[in-house]
């Protein structure tokens, strides 16, 4: 009978709506889809001949298996994977620019999902150049839900989709970029920064709402002014308090943006990891969080602090990788990725909210 029940229960939800197409158990939520920069970037800049923001060659991917180069930024993998691995699936969805070669049949399906993002990118589209901008990501997106429709139907997308995980990790380019080009910026400045970043970031929300988008797992900007590239910057060798000062205002606008999303736009739900929070807590008690012995220098690199040269096929590294908080000048080791996924998915207040990720796909089902 229980056996009957089960098999009963398994027809009814998962081969329905798309007949052949049915989603694992394992995992939580039917796709992912990832939009932003190189902290969830699994290589689709790659794929952009005269981009400069790439990974795709030694020492990068010396943890992945087989040591491959992939085009994350890291030794191994990055915060998407771990967090896509919480939600039962291998790693990250694949990058957009790989697939457009293979037109795979079950992500047209509305199954596992599609990674957009690109490093370098913002959320201006002002941010960056030669990379693909939010807008563009969006608008990939958006090419591929209409592919999606023409294979089954709207209303078929729509509750695949309402099901689904949009995740967004983006802002620290926009922030390096105001920072660099406004030396000792006024609060006028630095609020009318905000302001067009929070006004930008909303039109992406919402077309992404408008597109069958309700659970949004946004990941904030880090401490940036405590990277290698920034500390190696600052003749006390510390961090550098402006930039921190500049991602944490901006931050604090991202999560009121989304509170009043929240209420403005029936059955939106977000989660934020707190990346600020994070990377400032590791960094000031590095064995309590991670164990990590070195939070200043780069793994890989070189110069000051290893954060004066970049992460070339010529550059050192260091081999007690999981000890290092940072990977390269800007961004964080496996091991740091693999703490951060943790914590968001499945972490305390301090790090997540106003729920947790795993909250937020709970209530995706
Ligand atoms: C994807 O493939 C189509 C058809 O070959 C092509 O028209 C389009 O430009 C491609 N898109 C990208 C982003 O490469
Ligand atoms: C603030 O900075 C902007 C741009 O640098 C400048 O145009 C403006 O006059 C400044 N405002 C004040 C009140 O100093
Ligand atoms: C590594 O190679 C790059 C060019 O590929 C060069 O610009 C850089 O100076 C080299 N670095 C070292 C440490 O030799």
């Amino acid at each position: 009978m229980k056996k009957l029940l089960c098999l009963f229960l398994v027809l009814f939800c998962f081969v329905s709506p798309f007949v052949g197409a049915t989603q694992p158990s394992q995992w939580k939520v039917p796709a992912i889809y990832v939009f932003g920069d190189s902290t969830v970037d699994v290589g689709n800049n790659n794929y952009l001949t005269r981009s400069r923001a790439k990974a795709n060659f030694p020492h990068y991917g010396i943890d992945f298996p087989h040591s491959r180069p992939t085009g994350r930024f890291s030794n191994g993998y990055n915060a998407i994977d771990f967090i896509a691995s919480h939600m039962g699936f291998r790693r990250s969805p694949p990058p957009y620019l790989f697939l457009n070669d293979t037109n795979n049949h079950q992500i047209v399906k509305g199954l596992r999902g599609v990674n957009f993002a690109s490093a370098g990118s913002g959320i201006l589209d002002s941010t960056g150049t030669n990379i693909i901008t939010t807008t563009q990501q969006v608008l990939y997106f958006e090419a591929l839900r209409s592919k999606m429709v023409a294979q089954s139907n709207a209303d078929q997308v729509a509750l695949r989709l309402s099901k689904s995980l949009f995740l967004i990790s983006s802002g620290g380019n926009d922030a390096f970029a105001f920072a660099t080009a406004n030396k000792s910026p006024n609060n006028t400045a630095i609020l009318l920064f905000y302001n067009t970043v929070i006004s930008k970031y909303e039109n992406h929300i919402k077309t992404l709402y408008g597109l069958g988008a309700r659970y949004f797992a946004v990941i904030n900007v880090p401490s940036i002014g405590c990277v290698p590239s920034a500390r190696a910057k600052n003749p006390t060798g510390g961090c550098i308090d402006s930039m921190n000062q500049l991602a944490k205002g901006l931050n604090d606008a991202v999560a009121a943006l989304f509170l009043k999303l929240s209420v403005t736009l029936p059955g939106l739900e977000y989660s934020i990891g707190n990346s600020y929070e994070f990377l400032s807590t590791v960094i000031s008690k590095p064995r309590l969080y991670g164990g990590f012995e070195e939070v200043k220098s780069a793994c890989c690199g070189g110069g000051k602090f290893n954060a004066e040269s970049s992460c070339t096929p010529n550059a050192t590294y260091c081999m007690k990788r999981s000890r290092y908080v940072f990977w390269d000048n800007t961004h964080p080791s496996q091991a740091t990725s693999k703490l951060a996924g943790a914590l968001f998915y499945d972490g305390p207040a301090q790090f997540v909210g106003p729920i947790t990720f795993k909250q937020l796909v709970k209530s995706a089902y």
